[in-house]
């Protein structure tokens, strides 16, 4: 059946500049529908001409020369159609309803790409006039709520108009290549199994750092902050993916009932723990690649009194046979010295040491900047005497597949929706249990008020983040 994909938000950052150069792509490589139209939906009056001239100014400007090619754009451009309306009103679902009624076998994919608190309205007035019927999917980003409560509120909504299976969680994170990577790393190789356990496992590190600050979301993310921004989302996806038992098949419900088991063996962190175990930090005034950036509190659009954290650190516990013991040192933050996303599988020591200099193994699994998968291992030096050294066995993944192009994260996740895939995309429990463990801790900071500690822009984040880790003789990964 052919499909239609209506972006909600269609003139909004992540239209421009992350959806519609996924659609690009995979229209460049052949591999959406051929009748599939792309239409852009925003209360913005404009003429389907200036949409798409919108749309070419920002692709031109995101997709890389080469990449950029004017017939393959002239060709996709004439999927290209825009509709203004007004989400929060059902007589303008109606009028969408007869601009798409040219043919009634289509289906149609709804992508919401606009401010959370329409979700519920969006979904509602589709089912109320009739365009969340059986051939309708719906894709809506994070975050889902900003608590459990209102969480359950946006699942019950959505729940509503359309069937758990018409429902796409995104989490762009789970569309990385690495990231699918650890998938295969973990269950194709018989080498890490055996050891993949607290045993041999000494702790994990889940490392997100941003150079960027809020930019022009201040609006945004002045009500969300780290926490609720990337690690109730990002971060335990990736922890779910290090952590969960081998799944029965390679399939969504069985990839997503292995990460929910994770979630809910979290060990809840509530009351003084939440002291201990968590650190918020909010940036100021410093220098990034030589240029000096505002305190948080300057930024655009954020109070001047803002005790929004940007930038979080938790100690995590699973509470499950195989991970009991072995802390997860989850941190994230904006405006920090580097960007990087990283996993650190950090080993035990040999239990009876031969050689003074030997040290721990690791396994880094790198997300970004470059895609890579190293363990270091203890080696002789050459010459005389027993002189240890850490030397490093890679996986250079960009090198190992160079004729491969690089797909970006949403390429890859709009295509499953096209394809009707769900395995990277997050379910409702999941969702839910994320929210459960994630909200005593943000009522913990509100009840202890505990502000978040000033780190200077470029830095590694603030001095409570290290001694987490210190205090149990750990560091971070530099
Ligand atoms: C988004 C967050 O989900 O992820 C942003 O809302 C963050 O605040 C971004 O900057 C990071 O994504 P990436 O792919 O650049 O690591």
């Amino acid at each position: 059946m052919p499909y239609d994909m209506l972006v909600f938000g269609g003139t909004g950052d992540l239209a421009l500049h992350k959806l519609l150069p996924a659609l690009y792509h995979l229209h460049r490589e052949q591999r959406l529908p051929a009748s599939m139209r792309i239409i852009g939906i925003s209360r913005k009056l404009l003429a389907r001409q200036s949409y798409i001239e919108l749309a070419e100014r920002h692709c031109r400007a995101q997709i890389e020369g080469k990449d950029f090619i004017e017939a393959s754009w002239q060709s996709f451009s004439q999927r290209l159609e825009y509709f203004a309306m007004n989400a929060e009103q059902t007589a303008d679902f109606s009028r969408l309803g007869h601009f798409l009624a040219t043919d009634s076998q289509r289906g149609c994919i709804y992508y919401l790409a606009t401010a959370p608190h329409l979700f519920e309205s969006i979904a509602s007035n589709l089912a109320l006039t009739g365009l969340a019927g059986g051939n309708t999917r719906i894709v809506i980003e994070k975050p889902i709520g900003h608590s459990l409560q209102s969480a359950l509120a946006i699942n019950n909504a959505i729940g509503k108009a359309f069937s758990e299976e018409q429902v796409f969680r995104i989490d762009h994170y789970l569309g990385k290549e690495t990231v699918q990577n650890l998938m295969a790393l973990r269950f194709a190789n018989a080498l890490f199994e055996p050891v993949w356990r607290s045993a041999h496992i000494d702790h994990v590190q889940i490392s997100v750092t941003e150079t960027l600050g809020v930019e022009n979301r201040g609006a945004y993310y002045d009500h969300a902050g780290a926490m609720r921004d990337m690690l109730q989302n990002h971060l335990l996806q990736l922890l779910c993916l290090v952590a969960m038992e081998a799944p029965v098949r390679f399939d969504a419900d069985s990839v997503r009932n292995e990460k929910v088991k994770i979630l809910q063996a979290l060990k809840p962190i509530h009351g003084l723990d939440v002291r201990d175990k968590t650190v918020r930090g909010q940036y100021s005034a410093g220098q990034i690649g030589g240029h000096s950036t505002p305190a948080y509190y300057f930024e655009k659009d954020v109070d001047n009194d803002s005790d929004t954290e940007t930038f979080v650190a938790i100690e995590v516990e699973i509470d499950n046979w195989r991970w009991a013991g072995v802390p997860f040192y989850l941190r994230t933050g904006k405006r920090l010295a580097n960007k990087a996303s990283e996993i650190i599988i950090q080993f035990k020591p040999v239990p009876h040491s031969l050689f003074s200099d030997s040290q721990a193994n690791h396994l880094l699994i790198r997300l970004q900047p470059e895609e890579r998968i190293s363990i270091e291992l203890m080696a002789k030096t050459p010459g005389k005497g027993m002189h240890l050294e850490p030397v490093e066995l890679e996986i250079n993944l960009a090198k190992a597949f160079q004729d491969n192009r690089r797909w970006e994260a949403y390429e890859r996740l709009l295509l499953d929706v096209i394809e009707n895939d769900s395995t990277l995309f997050m379910r409702r429990d999941e969702v839910e249990a994320a929210w459960q463990w994630v909200d005593p801790i943000l009522k913990g900071w509100q009840q202890h008020y505990q502000r978040p500690r000033p780190y200077p822009a470029g830095s590694s984040g603030p001095e409570q983040a290290h001694s987490l880790l210190e205090k149990n003789a750990r560091a971070w990964h530099q």
